[in-house]
């Protein structure tokens, strides 16, 4: 069973009018969804608005749990406490992360909430995954409730060294609800040991290595896991007619240019855009690459658009893209061609086939899943990968022209680079790449992960059954 902050599917207004389900945003969902479904378990999590509680049901062999929210837990718990304290002190304080009382309180409800329907609808002895920032308390009181349960436990952002953590005032409650879980999962090996260093100093366990243990006698392992991609899907979907049809639709929209860049993201101020942005025009204007034959695409995804940071970062960027193109571009020939929107997974396919250069610039990144798909739509072996060092993904990719986003001028340099290499460069560099995300997809990391957590409590040998939903 999954427990996580969002169901795979929001609750959405249908343009009929009439209230939908719409698959939901960001790398968690896009790398746990296909393993669920092919597995038929349970998933319990919030449908992303405020409102009364809903029945389960039964989403393509999935069954899904809803967890209501009211409009002040969506203020207080969701944009608040995850998203205005937790997100930016777990990203190198890359925004200022504001610490309220009240913002913790809430935390603590509805962390309560999903533990307590957790615990109602998993079956004797089930292995129960808890995802991410949002649920750090949930393993512990999970675990309070059914200490039959196998649990393991899941971060998909960074865990922060001890210097930036401790400024938490919550610090030691966040420690004890992660042990909760049999199995605290990271992306990195760092973050592990930045968490069971935490444990020993903070909460005052015994540790050796990646194992702590408490005073009860039960251990507790943390491990890096790092997370992939549907690898398949997207380079079967990147292979489709329709696909290859839409590409080359795009690069005709965009004037059949010489040169076509790329950035994907959700619209967050951890993904770097405007460093990237501006490096860009800079080499425009600089004279390395022409409006006429070359253009940036960037793709913005909208994202917790009541939090403050968030409106803020979203005007500074409609202004820089605004007067960028206007100091740089030519009539139908803009320097940056900008949209904010999300797209199916099918047109995603085309714009990563469609696209010369892939530019990915976080200042600090959990994963970054967007580079691995594109490395995985890119079956001919061509096209670059540019990819900041401060992105998880750059651990596996050595092979992508990484480069600090903090540092303009080194960044404008290695797109100059990565533009100008030549076609057994990138193949050499395009190949490697795909043999990590290849032999390395999200179905391997789940088992790897639940191999762990089972091996972990060898005493637990009911066999899963699936959950009862009441
Ligand atoms: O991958 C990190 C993450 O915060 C997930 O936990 C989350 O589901 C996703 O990004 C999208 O963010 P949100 O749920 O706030 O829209």
């Amino acid at each position: 069973m999954i427990v996580a902050n969002r169901l795979p599917v929001d609750r959405v207004k249908l343009p009929d009018g009439t209230l939908g389900w719409r698959k939901s945003p960001g790398g968690l969902v896009t790398a746990l969804e296909p393993v669920m479904r092919s597995n038929q378990g349970a998933w319990v999590g919030w449908p992303g608005t405020a409102g009364e509680e809903a029945d389960p049901f039964v989403d393509d062999g999935l069954s899904l749990v809803p967890i209501a929210m009211s409009e002040q837990e969506v203020r207080e718990f969701y944009e608040g406490f995850s998203n205005g304290t937790l997100w930016p002190l777990y990203h190198d304080v890359v925004a200022k992360p504001e610490f309220h009382r009240e913002w913790w309180d809430s935390y603590v409800t509805v962390n309560r909430r999903f533990a307590n329907r957790a615990a109602e609808v998993a079956s004797e002895g089930a292995t129960v995954w808890i995802q991410d920032y949002q649920l750090q308390l949930v393993p512990q009181m999970l675990r309070d409730l059914r200490p039959d349960l196998r649990i393991g436990f899941f971060l998909h952002i960074p865990f922060p060294p001890g210097e930036l953590f401790q400024q938490l005032p919550w610090r030691r409650q966040i420690l004890e609800g992660l042990l909760g879980a049999d199995l605290v999962g990271f992306q990195l090996n760092g973050a592990a040991q930045n968490f069971v260093r935490l444990v020993r100093q903070r909460v005052g366990h015994k540790t050796h290595r990646d194992t702590v243990y408490l005073p009860d006698g039960r251990t507790v392992q943390a491990t890096a896991f790092p997370i992939s991609i549907d690898t398949n899907g997207f380079e079967e979907l990147a292979r489709s007619q329709s696909v290859a049809e839409r590409a080359t639709q795009i690069r005709a929209a965009l004037g059949n240019p010489k040169r076509v860049l790329l950035g994907i993201d959700r619209l967050d101020y951890t993904k770097g855009i405007y460093p990237r942005l501006r490096a860009y025009s800079e080499l425009v204007k600089d004279g390395h690459f022409d409006v006429n034959d070359s253009v940036f695409v960037q793709v913005a995804t909208p994202s917790r658009e009541r939090v403050e940071q968030y409106r803020v970062l979203r005007d500074d960027i409609d202004r820089l893209v605004g007067r960028i193109n206007g100091d740089l571009g030519r009539i139908g020939k803009p320097v940056i061609s900008y949209m904010h929107s999300s797209f199916p997974r099918h047109e995603m396919a085309a714009l990563y086939r469609a696209a010369d250069i892939m530019v990915v610039t976080p200042f600090r990144d959990g994963m970054n899943l967007v580079a691995k798909e594109y490395v995985a739509c890119r079956f001919d072996n061509d096209g670059a990968l540019v990819l900041s060092e401060f992105a998880g993904a750059a651990n596996e990719m050595r092979q992508a022209w990484l480069i600090n986003p903090y540092d303009i001028n080194g960044m404008k340099a290695t797109i100059l680079e990565a533009a100008q290499s030549d076609d057994k460069e990138r193949s050499r560099r395009m190949k490697a790449m795909r043999k990590t995300v290849i032999d390395n997809d999200v179905a391997k990391w789940a088992n790897k992960f639940l191999e762990s957590l089972t091996q972990l409590r060898p005493n637990h040998t009911k066999p899963v059954r699936p959950a009862r939903l009441s």
